[in-house]
């Protein structure tokens, strides 16, 4: 039912809501379907930022709907610590089979965060070592312990300090960013390892290093695809210290990148995967998917929460599982992303602030630069901004990233057509002419 002008107009004005939610527009949507979004006054917007790489089925998908509201119409919440239900029982079950190989299984949680803090503690308490090693411009979360592991912004910590300790950063292989120039990942020649060597001996001894934890791919911190070595060489490295390798596959999980998870592209078996965001369309369910002898050191009551896998969250995440089987999205996020990238990188010839184009899968950044004598590679927020403004009056929603927020970042759903691609394709040239104006 759409909502009425009467309603419309008694609606709260917007300021009610708190202005730490920095805001991308001032919409007021009524609905979803698919890859729109429809506002109260029955304006349609493409929604390429799937609520920040959530509605990976799109909006409101009919089966995901049904599952949630035949579940909400039984039961509400089921507490873990109290009783088993059916779809937890599901979900537990199927999340041991969604990583190639045997011995995985599963802990739920509600947030992102939430999975990451769970799997830092699984970490700690598997190998009772203390410290953990992330990397730079990555992204975990905003409680204490995931922001003393994030670096992709300093308004993300910057504030907070102090943050828990024991965690070091090394740098993430980030080619077009490097030092000596951008170059091709394929051929990469960042020294991400001669780096992390020299904090192993300058400032953590690796035999007190718990875990590494990485993003496959850079979220928030820009969209960074990483050379496919990269993941091999770090579990190498784990392997020799006794490291446990944590893939916090948050943002890149449930098809995103064009394999179910993304370490699936390099063949890298972590020890831990987070998981939230893709996993549930929309209702909040995360957690983590580890080997299940890690697991195991997890004993009655050293972990938990109220909420965490939530029975109606369940329902949600199976229906959305079978959604991603049934209809191909995975292979779908494929095509559509390179789809994608190879309409967007034809443009770069015609937009000189068009740094790079990048990406993996439905993952797809655009890095805008200033032209200023040097290399070339001054970053330029206010071009990323000024395209986001641009597609927004032309009724794509995109996002910003990076560190000194350069990036525009393109998450469309993995239900995304051909066509809705290439339309949006025609808005990002038509934006970025208008704001290069
Ligand atoms: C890679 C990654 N890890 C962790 C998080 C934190 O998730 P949440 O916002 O659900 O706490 C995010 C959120 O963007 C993320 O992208």
């Amino acid at each position: 039912m759409t909502i009425t002008a009467a309603q419309v107009d008694a609606l709260p004005d917007r300021s009610v809501v708190p202005a730490v939610w920095s805001r991308y527009t001032d919409l007021v949507v009524d609905r979803g379907e698919g890859s729109w979004l429809v506002t109260v006054d029955g304006d349609r917007y493409l929604d390429y930022s799937s609520g920040i790489g959530v509605t990976n089925t799109g909006h409101a998908h009919p089966r995901v709907v049904a599952a949630i509201q035949g579940q909400a119409a039984k039961l509400l919440h089921g507490q873990q610590n109290i009783v088993y239900h059916e779809p937890g029982l599901r979900l537990h079950e199927r999340l041991r089979h969604v990583l190639p190989g045997d011995g995985w299984a599963a802990f739920l949680s509600n947030s992102g965060a939430e999975a990451v803090e769970a799997a830092v503690k699984l970490a700690r308490v598997a190998t009772g070592r203390p410290a953990v090693v992330a990397f730079r411009g990555g992204f975990h979360g905003r409680t204490a312990q995931t922001m003393a592991l994030s670096s992709s912004r300093t308004s993300v910590r910057g504030n907070f300090e102090p943050l828990p300790g024991s965690i070091y950063h090394a740098p993430y292989p980030a080619c077009y960013r490097a030092p000596d120039g951008p170059h091709d990942p394929d051929q990469c020649t960042c020294d991400w390892e001669g780096q992390l060597d020299g904090l192993f001996a300058q400032l953590v001894d690796p035999a007190r290093v718990a875990a590494f934890i990485v993003e496959p791919v850079l979220g928030e911190g820009g969209y960074v695809v990483p050379p496919v070595s990269f993941l091999p060489r770090l579990r190498e490295i784990a392997d020799r210290h006794g490291i446990l390798l944590v893939a916090d596959e948050i943002q890149t999980g449930f098809g995103r990148t064009g394999r179910l998870f993304a370490v699936e592209h390099s063949g890298t078996r972590p020890d831990i995967v987070t998981v939230a965001k893709g996993i549930a369309s929309g209702l909040p369910l995360s957690g983590i998917i580890a080997r299940e002898d890690l697991l195991r050191h997890f004993t009655p009551g050293i972990h938990g929460g109220t909420y965490g896998g939530n029975v109606v969250s369940c329902a949600a995440a199976n229906a959305t599982l079978d959604v991603i089987e049934d209809e191909g999205l995975v292979a779908n996020a494929a095509a559509r992303g390179t789809q994608l990238i190879e309409g967007l990188r034809a443009l770069k010839g015609r937009h000189p602030r068009l740094g790079d184009v990048r990406g993996l899968g439905c993952m797809v950044a655009l890095e805008f630069v200033r032209p200023v004598p040097g290399d070339g590679r001054m970053p330029d927020a206010k071009m990323a901004q000024a395209v986001l403004a641009a597609a927004l009056e032309r009724r794509l929603i995109m996002l910003s990233a990076g560190s000194w927020g350069q990036v525009v970042r393109i998450i469309p759903p993995l239900v995304t057509t051909e066509a809705e691609v290439a339309q949006a394709i025609g808005i990002v040239e038509e934006a970025m002419t208008a704001a290069a104006a």
